[in-house]
């Protein structure tokens, strides 16, 4: 339906459009009847709806309607899976459809830069692209079905200590290479309706009145056409903040920043067109939902064994010493409250009303034999002397145990961090009294985030679900006895100890500030930097069959920065079970000083029958090969041979291949005298000239006759040494070594500046 917003909003009031700026309580945005803008609401997300009734809150305190509780984002990412993502996301906002939903908060995707952060369940990934791809592919399903969503949130929000106050400090190569990289594909590819700015500030500004963060870099550089929303009480200083790009505040102020934007309006600090603006973006995503309305019918069983299928298709197999898939005849206990109750989901703001939940005790007493033990308890870490009896009984009495181990709910929560990486004490001690009597055992995971895994060298199998959804216990049955074959792969490093985890000596600040001193040395960046060794790598993940990989082929040799590349491979399954596979591919840059060893630039996910092969094609652009140049405000390719890596893992590559790429970028060098001659010979347009000066200068200035040199000297000074030192000599150093006068210095300067 075309809409004049603008003639609708020449027909508000001042105080009507100030208004329209802020939420008329927790959840819904005002109306102006008399104008047909009508009352919308908005709900958390991201993996499922917590639609609440009057008595609303941001932290999950409150009921809310009876919903399904999809994978949270630590457990969909290890899918990397884009139409998986897809698939839920549209299920996800039919349901917001039939609920009159207008916009559902979600995905998040900030880094994981600690596995510390107690929000890290709700985020995709260590790596940008990866949680890039994730989140466009969420927010394409949902938008698919008329509803909109609110990418979250924005930016350099790592942790929940202070958050709300705390500024990340963060260089601008970090920024760009990590933190923003994550938003800015799904701004550009799927263009969510909101982007939530966060509480955090990031280099001294809050988010929520950065105008470089809300305008420049989102709406000027990446093109974003919704609106802004605060998240919930981010707002500091209203009127700086709708300068700045943050168009609707939330939830309500009661009032009272409806009036400074009406005063400052009246004042004129700020331009009444300012406000025309930012409600005319509000208007624009209200009515697109409003002119999409369906008839949607909600059937939450099928979205039920939705989130049970896509689970399956996210847990990851860590280890697996031939115990599974198990047998159903051969008697099983399962170990732990988590088998009974599994922990599937995280506490906050995203916190749902499940429905019902499946539990794995229940599931796999449909059809194999199973004893239960409950082991511990998650209302305290304390080891309580019967539960381990019992479950050391049980172990020994059956062929196999399974123990379902994890975090309990007070050990990761939106509103603070953890403050270690442990599992509770009294979970890892009944597993190794388990282990001590029963050698076949299988840990089975629920935590939102990395674990220290003491045992993993004891027990002969790990299944980490994450916090799979309320489908959980199904899934991990099917997995368990085989009737899936799992498929995922880690979207983050599992590092032996938290100490090794490179933000650890920054993490989280002294409460005003954090220093994000590693840069972008972030997850398996550092990792595989440091040659560290890990407990489990970034990508690992097995499957009950295997694959092989061959025939790597890079459609040029060469190539300009400009210029696409395609590269193909082939897979094939070699194993006995249909199975998929994920293809990782990881650039490795030439300039191994200060960049990362390799990072991943693509991947692809391969479904395939025992014996079969498929190729798989994956295509690298300019950013695939760029790095953020703080110099030149902008991506750059450097010329060289880069790397084209297919990995299993970032730490078991398969298969390598090299690619050329010329930089177009026009380089302005400023040259004075301290530029060097290494970097005057590397720029194609002074080299040759400097090259011809470099020969007169020595016959001329510097060039007495060569004496005879003694063996001795001729040791001292090697041919690598001299290329060294001139290659770091500044252009000065004429005048130190080779009699150069300042005014010969200066004409020589000038004949390179016109040339760089
Ligand atoms: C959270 C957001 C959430 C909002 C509304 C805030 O506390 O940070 O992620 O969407 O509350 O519940």
């Amino acid at each position: 339906m075309g809409r004049d917003i603008k003639a609708i909003i020449k027909e508000m009031t001042l105080e009507e459009k100030a208004g329209m700026c802020s939420g008329k309580d927790f959840w819904r945005l005002k109306s102006v009847e008399r104008l047909g803008i009508p009352e919308v609401m908005v709900s958390d997300g991201p993996h499922g709806l917590r639609k609440q009734a009057e008595t609303g809150d941001h932290l999950g305190i409150n009921d809310s309607i009876e919903a399904v509780c999809f994978p949270t984002a630590c457990a969909t990412a290890c899918s990397f899976d884009r139409e998986l993502l897809k698939e839920m996301g549209t299920a996800i906002g039919n349901e917001c459809q039939a609920e009159n939903l207008s916009v559902i908060l979600g995905p998040a995707v900030n880094i994981k830069r600690s596995p510390l952060c107690g929000r890290n369940f709700e985020y995709f990934s260590e790596d940008p692209y990866l949680a890039g791809q994730m989140a466009s592919a969420h927010i394409q399903g949902v938008q698919s079905q008329g509803v909109g969503t609110s990418l979250k949130h924005f930016a350099a929000n790592n942790q929940e200590y202070r958050r709300m106050t705390c500024s990340s400090e963060v260089s601008k190569q970090a920024l760009r290479e990590i933190y923003l990289a994550a938003f800015e594909t799904p701004v550009k590819e799927a263009q969510p309706k909101t982007v939530m700015c966060s509480y955090n500030k990031i280099n001294g500004t809050f988010a929520s009145e950065d105008p470089w963060l809300l305008t420049e870099v989102l709406r000027k550089e990446w093109g974003f056409e919704g609106y802004v929303v605060s998240d919930w009480g981010a707002v500091n200083d209203r009127v700086e903040g709708l300068k700045a790009g943050l168009e609707l505040e939330m939830p309500s102020s009661g009032g009272t920043n409806d009036k400074k934007i009406v005063e400052a309006v009246k004042n004129g600090t700020l331009s009444e067109d300012v406000l025309d603006r930012a409600v005319e973006r509000i208007l624009q995503v209200i009515f697109d939902f409003v002119d999409h309305r369906k008839n949607a019918v909600w059937d939450r069983e099928k979205d039920h064994s939705l989130a049970q299928k896509i689970e399956e298709e996210s847990a990851v197999l860590l280890k697996n010493e031939g115990i599974l898939p198990l047998c159903p005849e051969k008697k099983t206990a399962f170990i732990g409250l988590f088998a009974k109750k599994p922990r599937y989901q995280g506490g906050g703001s995203s916190h749902i009303h499940s429905y019902k939940v499946a539990s794995a005790l229940e599931e796999a007493r449909k059809f194999a034999d199973v004893v239960y033990a409950q082991g511990y308890d998650v209302k305290e870490d304390k080891r309580e002397d019967a539960l381990v009896k019992e479950a050391v009984e049980a172990a020994r009495g059956s062929d196999y145990a399974v123990i379902f181990a994890g975090l309990p709910d007070s050990f990761e929560s939106e509103g603070y961090d953890r403050s270690h990486m442990r599992l509770p004490d009294c979970q890892n001690a009944l597993i190794e009294e388990v282990l001590n009597v029963q050698p076949n055992t299988v840990v089975v995971l629920h935590n939102g985030s990395p674990v220290e895994m003491p045992w993993a060298d004891r027990v002969k199998g790990i299944l980490e679900m994450y916090l799979g959804g309320q489908a959980v216990g199904a899934a991990a049955v099917n997995l368990l006895y085989g009737h899936s074959n799992p498929c995922g792969k880690l979207a983050e490093t599992i590092p032996f100890h938290l100490e090794d985890n490179p933000s650890h000596l920054n993490f989280p600040g002294d409460g005003k500030t954090v220093h994000y001193q590693e840069g972008i040395y972030v997850g398996y960046r550092y990792y595989d930097k440091k040659n560290m060794p890990v407990r489990y790598p970034f990508g690992y993940g097995l499957s009950y069959t295997t694959f092989a990989y061959k025939n790597l082929r890079l459609d040029r040799e060469t190539m300009k920065d400009t210029d696409t590349l395609t590269v193909t491979l082939t897979v094939e399954n070699t194993g006995d079970r249909p199975g998929k596979e994920i293809v990782e591919l990881y650039v490795s840059s030439p300039n191994q000083s200060v960049r990362p060893v390799r990072e991943l630039k693509h991947f692809a996910k391969v479904f395939l029958q025992p014996g079969q092969e498929k190729d798989v094609t994956m295509t690298l652009d300019k950013r695939s090969f760029a790095q953020y140049s703080e110099e030149l405000h902008d991506w750059y390719v450097p010329t060289g041979v880069y790397q084209i890596q297919i990995g299993r893992s970032s730490r078991d590559l398969v298969l390598e291949a090299p690619v050329t790429v010329e930089s177009t970028a026009v380089l302005a060098m400023e040259i004075d005298a301290n530029t060097t001659v290494g970097d005057l010979m590397r720029n194609p347009k002074t080299s040759s000239f400097l090259q011809t000066q470099l020969k007169q200068i020595q016959e001329t200035l510097g060039g007495e006759e060569k004496k005879e040199e003694s063996d001795a000297a001729k040791e001292a000074v090697t041919d690598e040494m001299n290329q060294a030192m001139m290659d770091s000599m500044p252009l000065r150093a004429f005048r130190s070594f080779n009699g150069m006068t300042n005014e010969a210095l200066e004409e020589l300067m000038e004949a390179l500046r016109k040339l760089g």
